[in-house]
């Protein structure tokens, strides 16, 4: 068969390493794999008020048909009332990677830009290669903070969006407020909406966090989902929200995806619900994570090789390989082989950035996370 041309542009780094993992794993090595963002992965669950509403839902023989395209109305009501805006000014969509795809889709035509971070989330690097956008990335300084002077420099006639991803992934950097303010500033001066992904919002330790929606006078549109925050990847429940005016026709954009795609699961739209409306105490998981960060930092600080700056929030630390390294894949690749550690390259969060990297999530158990930090050390150190 003769495949579309787009279907060559289809990588997604975090999952492609995967595959090398189990081609070393079917030899008999054991992995712990350290690539994924998935809380589920290493023992954390969804709180019980949403399963729980959930179950309800199957329950009730309610929820078993189509839900309305944009999403179920109470839920974007709960949305909606948390954002102070309107219900309306909220879509559903599965997970935060469906709002993701369905932006480019409405937005950008071949040869036109997102402004992306670099480095940011893959899935965004793949949809501009699918949507055919040009490659315009801006780059964050050594402390992983938005060069704002950078962004100003590469806004051109054919941006039609700016995206910021904080808490960023791969990172882990929350953005300070003036960065935020510089960004806005920029994108109300070019009439340019800023794409927020925001879906690490509650998942803060040291730094205040500060929404994009702050800014009022800019055209923000937010993306959330309950996959982080709500431990519940699974769920494939996200939203799009839109803060500002002059946005009717994207919306109206939107609507008609969500229409060409029918819906979202019903029954979990209604646990998402309790999500959004039913207090959920953070603290000891943020307690939790926050210690995870800290051993896996006083790590990478303690080693001569290695090279980091203390994540501030999610749950992911870039590590950056001073050594002779050709490039990142060949650091990841012989970390699997000799060590068996699955990480992520750095190259695949960002198709620009110069150096060797790589991204770990720092969920395990203390004891597998301490093991596999030891071997990282190790296997750095001693090809130095
Ligand atoms: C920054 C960022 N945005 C969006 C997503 C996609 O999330 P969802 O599970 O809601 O599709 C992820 C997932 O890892 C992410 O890290």
């Amino acid at each position: 068969m003769i495949l579309a041309d787009r279907i060559s542009h289809v990588h997604y780094a975090i999952r492609d390493i995967v595959l090398e993992a189990q081609r070393i794993e079917s030899s008999g090595k054991e992995m712990t794999y350290l690539n994924i963002g998935d809380p589920c992965r290493y023992g954390y669950y969804p709180p019980k008020h949403i399963t729980d509403s959930i179950i309800q839902a199957f329950r009730e023989n309610k929820w078993h048909g189509y839900a309305p395209s944009g999403g179920d109305p109470e839920l974007r009501k709960a949305i909606a009332d948390n954002e102070n805006i309107n219900k309306d000014d909220v879509f559903i969509t599965s997970g935060l990677s469906e709002g993701i795809d369905f932006l480019f889709q409405a937005l950008l035509n071949p040869g036109d830009n997102f402004l992306l971070p670099s480095p940011g989330y893959p899935l965004y690097n793949t949809k501009n290669d699918i949507y055919e956008g040009t490659h315009n990335y801006y780059e964050c300084n050594e402390n992983y903070e938005p060069d704002v002077e950078d962004i100003r420099n590469k806004i051109n006639d054919r941006t039609k969006a700016i995206v910021v991803i904080n808490p960023n992934n791969p990172t882990g950097k929350v953005y300070s407020y003036k960065t935020l303010k510089g960004i806005a500033d920029l994108a109300g001066e070019h009439n340019i909406p800023i794409i927020a992904d925001e879906v690490y919002d509650k998942l803060v330790f040291d730094d205040e966090f500060h929404s994009m929606t702050e800014f009022r006078d800019v055209k923000v549109i937010r993306g959330n989902s309950l996959s982080k925050v709500f431990l519940y990847p699974g769920a494939r429940v996200g939203y799009l929200s839109f803060h500002g005016d002059g946005m009717d026709n994207i919306k109206s954009a939107i609507q008609k995806l969500c229409n060409a795609r029918l819906s979202i699961n019903w029954e979990i739209q209604r646990g998402a619900i309790a999500a959004y409306t039913q207090p959920y105490d953070l603290e000891p998981l943020l307690k939790k994570f926050k210690e995870q960060r800290d051993l896996a930092y006083k790590y990478i600080k303690e080693s001569d090789v290695l090279d980091t700056v203390k994540p501030e929030g999610a749950f992911y630390m870039f590590i950056k390989v001073n050594g002779k390294w050709k490039d990142d894949k060949d650091f990841i690749i012989n970390l699997m082989k000799d060590k068996g550690i699955v990480t992520v390259p750095g190259s695949g969060f960002s198709p620009v950035m110069k150096g060797v990297y790589f991204r770990i999530v720092y969920l395990p158990p203390v004891e597998t996370l301490k093991n596999a930090m030891e071997k990282i050390i190790d296997f750095a150190e001693s090809k130095n």
